[in-house]
């Protein structure tokens, strides 16, 4: 009898943290690049706080919007409860919305802004980012303060600052929006400006290095200042920088970027970089989190219930500005 009680208990014991996983409810998440520094590190925060919430399926779509679409396709069959997709291409997200929406199933988007009529068009798909127009103006923002601390920092003395420009992947609302902003906001913080070139290098640091080695061959120590779409193009930048003597002595160049990644506030810490613009994956990774929780369980967010401003079904996490 005693033996036959602690076989039993055994077994409960064995089966206890199985059924409680079971009963988590499933989500399938889906990014766009593997690659990417600020997606690795926000996919990282969305795992580390969905642990015991939520049973996620991770998967990367490698920079493929077909390879993405099957991959939901595959969610979607393995029976997920959720839909949490960050999308390769955010004009095709109608896509993802629609076969969301023929199945029933809650759909979050991520970090990539779908259009917004495709939203609207199903009343349960969502959206988690940030505002890039007010990340550009604080960008903007920092350039102004930058050059009214430091007037010799204007180094041919013309009263207009020479800048270039790095921008991310063409099309991503981020990408637009921050190169945008970023001007509108140092004209109207009373800088005067002059862009020198423009160069796209897909938020990538290896091309942000690249065509900053070429900006500089074209430019030389006609370049005042560096903005950069985001961090990682903006450390590329230094790297090619450091390579033609800055931040060795007194050769300096402020640096602009966005996110605020690890790297980038090492970067900060060594005066390397002068600033960047906090893109809060942790928050941005809570809402995802909570607002899946909700929604498998089949509520809907309210102010009651889900702690982050929301307007037609779109979250935006605030940023602020960072130096050192
Ligand atoms: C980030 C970039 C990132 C991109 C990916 C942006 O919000 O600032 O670092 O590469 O999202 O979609």
């Amino acid at each position: 009898m005693r033996k036959r009680w602690l076989t039993l208990c055994l077994l409960l014991a064995l089966l206890g943290p199985l059924a409680a996983r079971a009963e988590l409810p499933r989500v399938g998440v889906g990014a766009y690049s593997g690659r990417d520094t600020f997606i690795t590190s926000l996919v990282g925060q969305i795992r580390e706080r969905g642990q015991g919430r939520l049973d996620l399926h991770i998967v990367y779509a490698q920079g493929d919007q077909n390879r993405q679409n099957d991959q939901v396709l595959q969610m979607i069959e393995d029976g997920v409860d959720v839909l949490m997709v960050n999308p390769v291409d955010r004009v095709s997200a109608v896509y993802l919305i629609a076969l969301a929406q023929q199945h029933g199933l809650p759909l979050i988007l991520f970090n990539r802004e779908p259009l917004r009529e495709d939203l609207a068009a199903y009343d349960r798909a969502y959206y988690v980012g940030i505002d890039p127009r007010r990340q550009g103006e604080l960008q903007g923002e920092l350039a102004a303060a930058y050059f009214r601390a430091h007037p010799e920092q204007d180094l041919n003395g013309d009263g207009i600052i020479q800048y270039v420009l790095l921008r991310g992947e063409p099309g991503h609302q981020d990408a637009e929006l921050r190169s945008l902003f970023s001007l509108r906001a140092m004209t109207a913080q009373g800088l005067r400006t002059q862009k020198l070139a423009e160069e796209t290098a897909y938020w990538e640091k290896g091309l942000g290095q690249e065509r900053m080695a070429m900006l500089l061959n074209v430019y030389g120590h006609r370049v005042e200042l560096v903005i950069a779409n985001n961090d990682d193009m903006a450390l590329g930048a230094i790297d090619a920088l450091k390579a033609a003597g800055y931040f060795a002595g007194a050769q300096t160049i402020p640096v602009i970027g966005v996110d605020a990644t690890a790297p980038a506030m090492e970067a900060i810490a060594q005066g390397a970089l002068y600033g960047t613009v906090e893109n809060d994956a942790a928050q941005q990774a809570q809402a995802v989190v909570e607002l899946a929780a909700l929604l498998a369980a089949g509520n809907a967010p309210t102010a009651d219930n889900f702690p982050f401003p929301m307007t037609d079904r779109v979250v935006y996490i605030p940023s602020r500005p960072v130096t050192q």
